[in-house]
């Protein structure tokens, strides 16, 4: 990691919520070869935590005031939900802070406000750890591909799911055995109806589909298919088709009748193919551009210190040049979701065959 080799002060970093992302990130942040500067940790268990995890230089608070006023100068949010982390993303902002947030409910839901906010006040709102943990998908489209016209989008964004899915698949134990198996590894939340449901695939698509597309789409719209009731029988029903099962999310827009067909749901896929290797909590992407084809993207889509790779990645990328001003995107609201022929309701009556 490099910092900003013609600056003469390290980058200072305020840090909200000391969870398994947050801790993970202090953790980076206050090795001995870290380019940075850890100087405070707000969480609502400050003095215990502290107790149990102290750092030499670190100053800890359960008050948003106290880093406000602080002289960071890149505040990471790590405590997730939507409320106070907008609202606490937001302040930072008009408090003359950069801010990198983990948190994909926040940017789906006020990304393009936030990122106006940031422009104005000539700071910058990054967000790579909101989608695919480690894997950079956020860079890859907003920038890597930026030369292309992206058309289509499939992709494993829910390690949670797809942890719970692949360990059915290789031990064909029952979904509440492999969820029980997810949590004790540190990969599932003791509710994973968010991850299992789609809701949070839901979240990370729209984003996505915001950085692709230029859209402004509400994740709730979006169709979504539950892999609650996924058992092993149904694996056993895919295999001699060389098939199996895997949480997938998928966008493609079509800018002449500006029509957006997105939905998160199970499907079958080739047992062979990029999405029936991805097991464990990886995530991948396909994406498909009007002139490059296919791209291809993968890696560890959650955890603690696969998380802070991105939040890190983002801080660096603000101290490499903390004067660039991230314009906001242009979104439109102007397009149609296309639902009517995309009529998921329970597992198993829909199988889209995904061919990659
Ligand atoms: N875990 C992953 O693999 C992963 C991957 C990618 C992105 N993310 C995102 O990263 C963010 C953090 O996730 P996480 O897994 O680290 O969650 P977590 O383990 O629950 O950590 C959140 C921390 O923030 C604290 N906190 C929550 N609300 C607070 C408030 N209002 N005031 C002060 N402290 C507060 C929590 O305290 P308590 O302990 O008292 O609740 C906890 O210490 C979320 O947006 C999540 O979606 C997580």
């Amino acid at each position: 990691v490099r910092s900003d080799p013609f600056s003469s002060r390290r980058c200072r970093v305020a840090l909200l919520g000391f969870g398994t992302v947050g801790s993970a990130v202090a953790r980076r942040l206050t090795a001995a070869d870290t380019p940075f500067q850890l100087t405070q940790i707000l969480d609502r268990g400050a003095a215990q935590k502290q107790r149990a995890a102290p750092f030499a230089g670190v100053s800890w608070t359960s008050q948003i005031e106290d880093i406000l006023l602080s002289d960071a100068d890149v505040v990471v949010e790590a405590i997730g939900g939507i409320d106070p982390a907008t609202d606490w993303i937001r302040s930072a902002l008009v408090a003359g802070k950069s801010v990198v947030t983990a948190n994909k409910q926040v940017i789906a839901r006020q990304g393009a406000p936030l990122l106006a906010l940031a422009a104005r006040q000539g700071r910058q709102l990054r967000f790579e750890a909101a989608v695919g943990g480690a894997m950079p998908i956020v860079r890859a489209i907003g920038e890597g591909l930026a030369g292309d016209r992206i058309v289509a989008i499939d992709a494993i964004l829910n390690g949670t799911t797809n942890a719970v899915l692949s360990q059915i698949e290789a031990t064909g134990c029952s979904l509440d055995a492999a969820v029980r198996s997810a949590q004790a590894r540190g990969y599932a939340e003791a509710d994973s109806a968010a991850d299992l449901g789609g809701d949070d695939a839901r979240a990370k698509l729209a984003i996505l589909c915001a950085l692709a597309f230029g859209l402004r789409v509400d994740a709730s719209r979006i169709p979504a298919v539950s892999c609650a009731a996924i058992a092993a029988a149904d694996f056993a029903r895919a295999r001699p088709r060389d098939a199996t099962i895997r949480q997938l999310a998928h966008a493609d827009y079509d800018r002449r009748s500006l029509t957006l067909t997105a939905w998160v749901a199970p499907v079958d896929v080739s047992a062979a193919s990029l999405f029936g290797r991805t097991v464990g909590p990886q995530n991948a992407a396909l994406i498909t551009g009007e002139y490059s084809g296919e791209i291809g993207i993968f890696g560890a889509g959650a955890g603690g210190a696969a998380t802070a790779v991105a939040i890190i990645g983002d801080i660096a990328a603000i101290a490499r040049d903390r004067a660039a001003i991230v314009p906001a995107p242009a979104l439109t609201s102007n397009f149609i979701l296309k639902t009517s022929d995309v009529v998921f309701q329970t597992w198993p009556p829909v199988a889209v065959e995904v061919a990659c």
